[in-house]
C-alpha cells in the first residue's frame, strides 16, 4: 500500500447536519432550519409565509414566490433543528474519533453562530468561544481540523434580505466571517475550506430541469443566476484565501468541489464531445478559476450558450489571480453518465441525476457505486492541476439495523470503502499527491438531499430517527473497529 506516512485519514461533517441547537447560544436561523426532512421520493420543502400572510412550501430548489417571507411553521418537522446536537455532545464525539485514531476531522462553523444575521460588526462571542473549545478538544487528541468555513449555510437574514448570492454584498460579509475565523482560530486551525461543493449551483441546473420541469428559457434564467452567484464566490473565496494567508502563511486553504465524475454512454463521438463539455460545466468551471486564478476559454461557450452577462470587473479579476487555492478537495459518492442515445432511466436521491450505468450496482437511494471511477477522477484532476488534493467526503448512505445487543453489522459499508481505498492507493502509485481522506458522515448525520436520518454514512451509530425521536446516544458500528484498524495500519489493512 502506497500511503504517505503523515496521510490524514479522518471524517467529515458539516455543522447544520449535526450540531443542533439551532437557537442557541445566540446563533441566527440559517436557510436549512427552514428546510423541512423529506425522504428519497418526497422533495424537502422550504416553507414560509406569502404576502397575504397564509403559511406555504416550495420544493428546495425552487424560487420563493415574490413578497414571501421564510418562515418556521407548525406541522413540518425541520430535521436540522436538533440534528444529531453534536453542539452538546462534541467532547463525547471527538474521544469516539479519537478512538478510531482520526488524524483529522473536517467539520464547518455555521456562518449563523458566528455572525447571526450575517450583518454584524462583531462576531458573537459564544459562537467563538464554542468552536474554540471544539478546537481545542481535537487538538487535545492530535486531531488536526479541517475546516469548511461554508457548508451551505448563508444566514437566513442575508437570504431574505439581500437574496443571498445574488448580492455582490454577500462578498464582505463573507469575507468578514472567514476572517473572524482566521483571526479567533489562529494556531489551532491549519486546514480550511472556504466553499463546500461550489460547483453545485451550475452542476445540478440540469438535473433540476427534469425535477423542476424548466422549459430553456427558464433554464438560462438559471445559469445565469448560478454563474454570477459563482463569480461573486469566487471573488470572496479568492480574497478569504488572500487574507488566511496573510493571518497565517502556515494555512491551507483550498476548494471544494463536489464531483461529477461522468463517462459517455457510447463512442458515438457527439456523446463524447457533450461528456468533456459536462465536465467543463460541472467540474472545470469552478476548478479552474480556484486553481489557476482566472476563467477558461471554454467558458466563453457556456455564456454565449445560456446568454449570460455577468457583473465582473478588472479588480475582480485581479483578485481572483492574487487568491488562488494550495489544494484541491471533493467529494465523491458516485458517477453518472451522459448520453443521447437513450431516455437512460435517471438516478435519484441527493443531487446526482444521470443516464444509468449498466457496468455499476446502486445504492438504496440511487447513487452508482464505483471506486474505479475514484481513481479516474483522482488521476484526471491531479493530470489538470498538480496540486495536493484530498478527498474530504466518500461513503455510503445506508439503512442501518440495530440488533437485540446493540450492535450494528454494518458489512456492507465495508465493502463500499475498501475498493475506494484500494483506488487512491493505485491513484497514488501512479504518481497522484493524495494528503487525504475524509469520509463522509463519520457519525451519523442529517442527510442534506433528503433530510432523512434514515440515510446513515456513520462509523458511529446516533439514535435519532425521521420524526426527531431518540435519546441521541452514540455507539460504534462494525465498520468503527474495521476503520480504525484501517487507520492503524496506514492502510495497509483493509480486511
Ligand atoms: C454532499 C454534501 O452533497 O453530499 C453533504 O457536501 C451531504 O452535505 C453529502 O450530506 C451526502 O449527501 P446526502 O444527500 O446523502 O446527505
Amino acid at each position: 500500500m502506497s500511503f504517505p506516512k503523515n496521510f490524514l485519514w479522518g471524517g467529515a461533517t458539516a455543522a447544520n447536519q449535526v450540531e443542533g441547537a439551532w437557537n442557541e447560544g445566540g446563533r441566527g436561523p440559517a436557510k436549512t432550519d427552514v428546510t423541512t426532512g423529506g425522504s428519497y421520493k418526497e422533495p424537502r420543502y422550504v416553507t414560509y409565509i406569502d404576502k397575504d400572510g397564509k403559511p406555504g412550501k416550495i420544493n428546495q430548489f425552487a424560487e420563493l414566490p415574490e413578497g414571501a417571507r421564510y418562515a418556521v411553521l407548525d406541522g413540518y418537522y425541520y430535521p436540522n433543528h436538533k440534528a444529531v446536537d453534536q453542539y452538546h455532545h462534541y467532547k463525547e464525539d471527538i474521544a469516539l474519533f479519537a478512538e478510531m485514531g482520526f488524524k483529522v476531522y473536517r467539520m464547518s462553523v455555521s456562518w449563523s453562530r458566528l455572525y447571526p444575521k450575517g450583518i454584524e460588526k462583531q462576531p458573537n462571542k459564544e459562537g467563538v468561544e464554542h468552536y474554540r473549545k471544539v478546537f481545542e478538544e481535537l487538538r487535545k487528541y492530535n486531531i488536526e481540523p479541517l475546516v469548511t468555513i461554508w457548508h451551505f449555510d448563508t444566514p437566513l437574514y442575508l437570504e431574505q434580505e439581500y437574496g443571498g448570492w445574488n448580492s455582490r454584498e454577500l462578498i464582505d460579509l463573507y469575507v468578514r466571517f472567514a476572517a473572524t475565523c482566521f483571526t479567533e482560530f489562529k494556531g489551532l486551525v491549519h486546514y480550511w475550506l472556504t466553499f463546500n461543493e461550489i460547483n453545485n449551483t451550475c452542476a445540478f441546473i440540469p438535473m433540476m430541469k427534469d425535477m423542476l420541469g424548466l422549459d430553456d428559457e427558464a433554464v438560462k434564467e438559471r445559469f445565469q443566476t448560478a454563474y454570477q452567484q459563482l463569480h461573486y464566490q469566487f471573488v470572496a473565496s479568492a480574497k478569504a484565501v488572500q487574507i488566511g494567508h496573510a493571518i497565517d502563511p502556515t494555512n491551507k486553504i483550498g476548494c471544494m468541489l463536489s464531483t461529477s465524475c461522468n463517462y459517455p454512454g457510447t463512442p458515438d463521438p457527439q456523446d463524447i464531445l457533450d461528456n468533456e463539455h459536462a465536465w467543463e460545466n460541472s467540474t472545470y468551471y469552478c476548478g479552474d478559476v480556484q486553481v489557476f486564478g482566472y476563467y477558461s476559454p471554454f467558458v466563453k461557450r457556456l455564456w454565449k450558450k445560456y446568454d449570460v452577462h455577468l457583473d465582473m470587473n478588472d479588480e475582480d479579476m485581479e483578485t481572483l489571480q492574487n487568491g488562488t487555492v494550495d489544494m484541491y478537495t471533493f467529494s465523491y459518492y458516485s458517477s453518472s453518465v451522459v448520453t443521447r442515445h437513450s431516455d437512460g432511466e435517471k438516478m435519484g436521491g441527493n443531487f446526482a441525476a444521470g443516464a444509468r450505468n449498466p457496468y455499476l450496482q446502486y445504492s438504496d437511494w440511487g447513487w452508482s457505486l464505483d471506486p474505479t471511477g475514484l481513481e479516474y477522477f483522482l488521476e484526471k484532476i491531479y493530470d489538470r492541476y498538480r496540486i495536493p488534493l484530498m478527498v474530504v467526503e466518500n461513503g455510503l448512505g445506508a439503512y442501518d439495523k440495530v440488533e437485540a445487543d446493540g450492535s450494528i453489522h454494518d458489512q456492507y459499508r465495508i465493502d463500499y470503502y475498501r475498493p475506494h481505498i484500494e483506488a487512491m492507493s493505485k491513484a497514488i502509485d501512479n504518481g497522484v499527491d493524495l494528503i487525504g481522506y475524509t469520509t463522509w458522515g463519520c457519525i451519523d448525520v442529517v442527510s442534506a438531499g433528503t433530510g432523512e436520518m434514515r440515510k446513515r454514512y456513520g462509523f458511529i451509530y446516533v439514535d435519532m430517527d425521521d420524526e426527531g425521536k431518540g435519546s441521541m446516544k452514540r455507539s460504534r458500528k462494525d465498520s468503527f473497529y474495521w476503520y480504525k484498524k484501517v487507520i492503524a495500519s496506514n492502510g495497509e489493512d483493509l480486511k
